[in-house]
Protein backbone atom coordinates (compact mmCIF):
# COMPACT_ATOMS: atom_id res chain seq x y z
CA UNK A 1 0.00 0.00 0.00
CA UNK A 2 1.03 3.53 -0.57
CA UNK A 3 0.22 6.73 0.62
CA UNK A 4 0.19 8.18 -3.25
CA UNK A 5 -0.78 7.01 -6.00
CA UNK A 6 0.33 9.16 -9.68
CA UNK A 7 -1.06 8.21 -12.40
CA UNK A 8 0.09 9.20 -15.95
CA UNK A 9 -2.49 10.24 -18.77
CA UNK A 10 0.38 10.01 -21.74
CA UNK A 11 0.61 7.29 -24.08
CA UNK A 12 3.59 8.83 -25.47
CA UNK A 13 7.16 6.37 -24.14
CA UNK A 14 9.18 9.53 -22.78
CA UNK A 15 6.73 11.33 -22.20
CA UNK A 16 7.03 14.99 -21.35
CA UNK A 17 4.64 15.32 -18.02
CA UNK A 18 5.28 11.75 -17.12
CA UNK A 19 8.80 13.15 -16.20
CA UNK A 20 7.31 15.54 -14.67
CA UNK A 21 4.87 13.48 -12.39
CA UNK A 22 7.84 11.59 -11.69
CA UNK A 23 9.79 14.01 -10.04
CA UNK A 24 6.69 15.28 -7.89
CA UNK A 25 6.77 11.62 -6.95
CA UNK A 26 10.43 11.98 -6.22
CA UNK A 27 10.08 14.80 -3.90
CA UNK A 28 6.99 13.48 -1.86
CA UNK A 29 9.21 10.49 -1.24
CA UNK A 30 12.03 12.84 0.25
CA UNK A 31 8.93 13.86 2.20
CA UNK A 32 8.67 10.67 3.90
CA UNK A 33 5.55 9.83 1.51
CA UNK A 34 5.34 6.15 -0.66
CA UNK A 35 4.30 6.55 -3.73
CA UNK A 36 3.53 3.97 -6.89
CA UNK A 37 3.23 5.38 -10.15
CA UNK A 38 1.02 3.83 -12.54
CA UNK A 39 0.02 4.69 -16.47
CA UNK A 40 -2.49 4.29 -18.86
CA UNK A 41 0.28 2.34 -20.66
CA UNK A 42 -0.09 -0.30 -17.92
CA UNK A 43 -3.70 -1.19 -19.08
CA UNK A 44 -4.39 -3.35 -22.64
CA UNK A 45 -5.17 -1.40 -25.12
CA UNK A 46 -7.61 -4.10 -25.64
CA UNK A 47 -9.18 -3.70 -21.85
CA UNK A 48 -8.78 0.23 -22.59
CA UNK A 49 -10.55 0.16 -26.01
CA UNK A 50 -13.85 -2.66 -24.87
CA UNK A 51 -14.55 -1.03 -21.50
CA UNK A 52 -13.47 -3.87 -19.80
CA UNK A 53 -14.17 -3.22 -15.98
CA UNK A 54 -12.90 -6.64 -15.19
CA UNK A 55 -9.24 -5.72 -16.77
CA UNK A 56 -6.79 -7.41 -14.18
CA UNK A 57 -4.68 -4.07 -14.33
CA UNK A 58 -7.64 -1.83 -13.67
CA UNK A 59 -8.43 -3.81 -10.62
CA UNK A 60 -5.28 -3.73 -9.45
CA UNK A 61 -4.70 -0.08 -9.80
CA UNK A 62 -8.38 0.57 -8.35
CA UNK A 63 -7.27 -1.54 -5.37
CA UNK A 64 -3.90 0.94 -5.11
CA UNK A 65 -5.95 3.72 -5.38
CA UNK A 66 -8.43 3.17 -2.47
CA UNK A 67 -5.53 2.69 -0.12
CA UNK A 68 -4.13 5.75 -1.17
CA UNK A 69 -4.59 9.08 0.90
CA UNK A 70 -4.35 11.06 -2.33
CA UNK A 71 -3.71 10.64 -5.75
CA UNK A 72 -1.93 13.11 -8.45
CA UNK A 73 -3.04 12.77 -12.33
CA UNK A 74 -1.54 14.11 -15.25
CA UNK A 75 -2.25 14.22 -18.71
CA UNK A 76 -0.80 16.19 -22.38
CA UNK A 77 -3.60 18.27 -23.46
CA UNK A 78 -4.77 16.65 -26.82
CA UNK A 79 -7.03 18.83 -28.92
CA UNK A 80 -7.94 20.88 -25.97
CA UNK A 81 -8.78 18.33 -23.44
CA UNK A 82 -6.66 15.67 -21.45
CA UNK A 83 -6.23 12.76 -23.86
CA UNK A 84 -8.33 10.31 -25.14
CA UNK A 85 -7.02 7.23 -23.67
CA UNK A 86 -6.72 8.68 -20.04
CA UNK A 87 -10.73 8.75 -20.75
CA UNK A 88 -10.94 5.40 -21.53
CA UNK A 89 -8.98 4.43 -18.62
CA UNK A 90 -10.96 6.59 -16.12
CA UNK A 91 -14.26 5.12 -17.86
CA UNK A 92 -13.17 1.68 -16.66
CA UNK A 93 -12.16 2.83 -13.10
CA UNK A 94 -14.91 2.11 -10.63
CA UNK A 95 -17.41 4.97 -9.29
CA UNK A 96 -16.70 7.23 -7.06
CA UNK A 97 -13.03 5.94 -6.94
CA UNK A 98 -11.89 9.50 -5.45
CA UNK A 99 -14.43 10.02 -2.86
CA UNK A 100 -12.78 12.29 -0.15
CA UNK A 101 -9.27 12.03 -1.84
CA UNK A 102 -7.35 14.75 -1.90
CA UNK A 103 -6.15 15.14 -5.70
CA UNK A 104 -3.57 17.09 -7.98
CA UNK A 105 -4.23 17.56 -11.20
CA UNK A 106 -1.54 18.30 -14.18
CA UNK A 107 -1.17 19.29 -17.79
CA UNK A 108 1.20 19.81 -19.76
CA UNK A 109 0.71 21.33 -23.72
CA UNK A 110 2.21 23.08 -26.18
CA UNK A 111 -0.04 25.99 -25.59
CA UNK A 112 -0.67 28.87 -23.30
CA UNK A 113 -4.10 28.95 -25.10
CA UNK A 114 -4.74 25.68 -23.57
CA UNK A 115 -4.43 26.52 -20.18
CA UNK A 116 -8.19 26.79 -18.86
CA UNK A 117 -7.95 22.81 -20.06
CA UNK A 118 -7.37 21.78 -16.76
CA UNK A 119 -10.74 23.76 -15.57
CA UNK A 120 -12.94 22.60 -18.37
CA UNK A 121 -12.05 19.35 -18.89
CA UNK A 122 -9.67 17.65 -16.47
CA UNK A 123 -11.08 18.83 -13.26
CA UNK A 124 -14.58 18.52 -13.89
CA UNK A 125 -13.68 14.96 -15.07
CA UNK A 126 -12.20 14.13 -11.76
CA UNK A 127 -15.21 15.82 -9.70
CA UNK A 128 -17.14 13.18 -11.20
CA UNK A 129 -15.40 10.51 -9.49
CA UNK A 130 -15.69 12.85 -6.24
CA UNK A 131 -11.98 14.06 -6.28
CA UNK A 132 -11.25 16.91 -4.01
CA UNK A 133 -9.37 18.71 -6.65
CA UNK A 134 -6.87 20.61 -6.37
CA UNK A 135 -5.75 23.81 -8.36
CA UNK A 136 -4.01 21.99 -10.27
CA UNK A 137 -0.92 23.12 -12.55
CA UNK A 138 -0.19 23.34 -15.93
CA UNK A 139 3.11 23.38 -17.68
CA UNK A 140 4.09 24.31 -20.98
CA UNK A 141 6.29 22.25 -22.98
CA UNK A 142 8.83 24.92 -22.92
CA UNK A 143 9.29 24.75 -19.70
CA UNK A 144 9.55 20.85 -19.52
CA UNK A 145 13.34 19.15 -20.23
CA UNK A 146 12.15 15.45 -20.09
CA UNK A 147 15.76 14.67 -19.91
CA UNK A 148 16.42 16.53 -16.86
CA UNK A 149 16.72 14.59 -12.94
CA UNK A 150 14.57 18.00 -12.37
CA UNK A 151 12.72 18.71 -15.50
CA UNK A 152 10.85 21.48 -14.75
CA UNK A 153 12.58 24.54 -15.93
CA UNK A 154 12.06 28.17 -14.53
CA UNK A 155 12.46 29.40 -11.43
CA UNK A 156 8.70 30.81 -11.31
CA UNK A 157 6.95 27.66 -12.11
CA UNK A 158 8.74 25.71 -10.31
CA UNK A 159 8.09 27.33 -7.31
CA UNK A 160 4.18 27.28 -8.32
CA UNK A 161 5.00 23.49 -8.15
CA UNK A 162 6.42 22.62 -5.28
CA UNK A 163 3.64 24.97 -3.85
CA UNK A 164 0.74 23.05 -5.39
CA UNK A 165 2.98 19.88 -4.01
CA UNK A 166 3.00 21.45 -0.42
CA UNK A 167 -1.04 21.96 -0.51
CA UNK A 168 -1.39 18.17 -1.34
CA UNK A 169 0.38 17.02 0.85
CA UNK A 170 -0.49 19.17 4.02
CA UNK A 171 -4.13 17.74 2.58
CA UNK A 172 -2.99 14.94 2.91
CA UNK A 173 -1.83 14.90 6.48
CA UNK A 174 -4.45 16.87 7.34
CA UNK A 175 -7.76 15.42 5.82
CA UNK A 176 -9.71 17.62 7.71
CA UNK A 177 -8.02 20.82 6.48
CA UNK A 178 -10.61 19.89 3.01
CA UNK A 179 -13.45 21.12 4.98
CA UNK A 180 -12.26 24.43 5.96
CA UNK A 181 -9.61 25.74 2.80
CA UNK A 182 -9.66 26.55 -0.61
CA UNK A 183 -6.07 24.95 -2.26
C1 LIG B 1 -2.21 14.37 -30.82
C2 LIG B 1 -1.70 15.61 -30.12
C3 LIG B 1 -2.57 16.66 -29.91
C4 LIG B 1 -2.13 17.82 -29.25
N1 LIG B 1 -3.01 18.84 -29.04
C5 LIG B 1 -2.62 19.93 -28.35
C6 LIG B 1 -3.53 20.99 -28.09
O1 LIG B 1 -4.68 20.98 -28.49
N2 LIG B 1 -3.08 22.05 -27.36
C7 LIG B 1 -1.80 22.13 -26.88
O2 LIG B 1 -1.47 23.11 -26.20
N3 LIG B 1 -0.89 21.14 -27.12
C8 LIG B 1 -1.28 20.04 -27.83
N4 LIG B 1 -0.39 19.03 -28.07
C9 LIG B 1 0.96 19.11 -27.49
C10 LIG B 1 1.05 18.29 -26.19
O3 LIG B 1 -0.01 18.61 -25.32
C11 LIG B 1 2.34 18.59 -25.44
O4 LIG B 1 3.46 18.41 -26.26
C12 LIG B 1 2.43 17.75 -24.18
O5 LIG B 1 3.40 18.29 -23.30
C13 LIG B 1 2.82 16.31 -24.49
O6 LIG B 1 2.89 15.61 -23.28
P1 LIG B 1 3.43 14.10 -23.18
O7 LIG B 1 4.83 14.12 -23.72
O8 LIG B 1 3.35 13.80 -21.72
O9 LIG B 1 2.51 13.25 -24.00
C14 LIG B 1 -0.79 17.90 -28.77
C15 LIG B 1 0.07 16.83 -29.02
C16 LIG B 1 -0.37 15.70 -29.68
C17 LIG B 1 0.59 14.55 -29.92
Amino acid sequence: MSDIIIISGSPTELSRSEQVLKYLGSLLESNALSVSHFSVKDVSSQDLVAGNYNSPAIKQIAAAIEEAKGVIIGSPVYKGAYSGVLKAFIDILPQDILKHKPVLPLMTGGSPSHLLALEYSLKPLLATLKAHNLKGLYLLDEEIDKHNAIPIIGKDILERSRKQLDYFTQLVRHPALALSETY
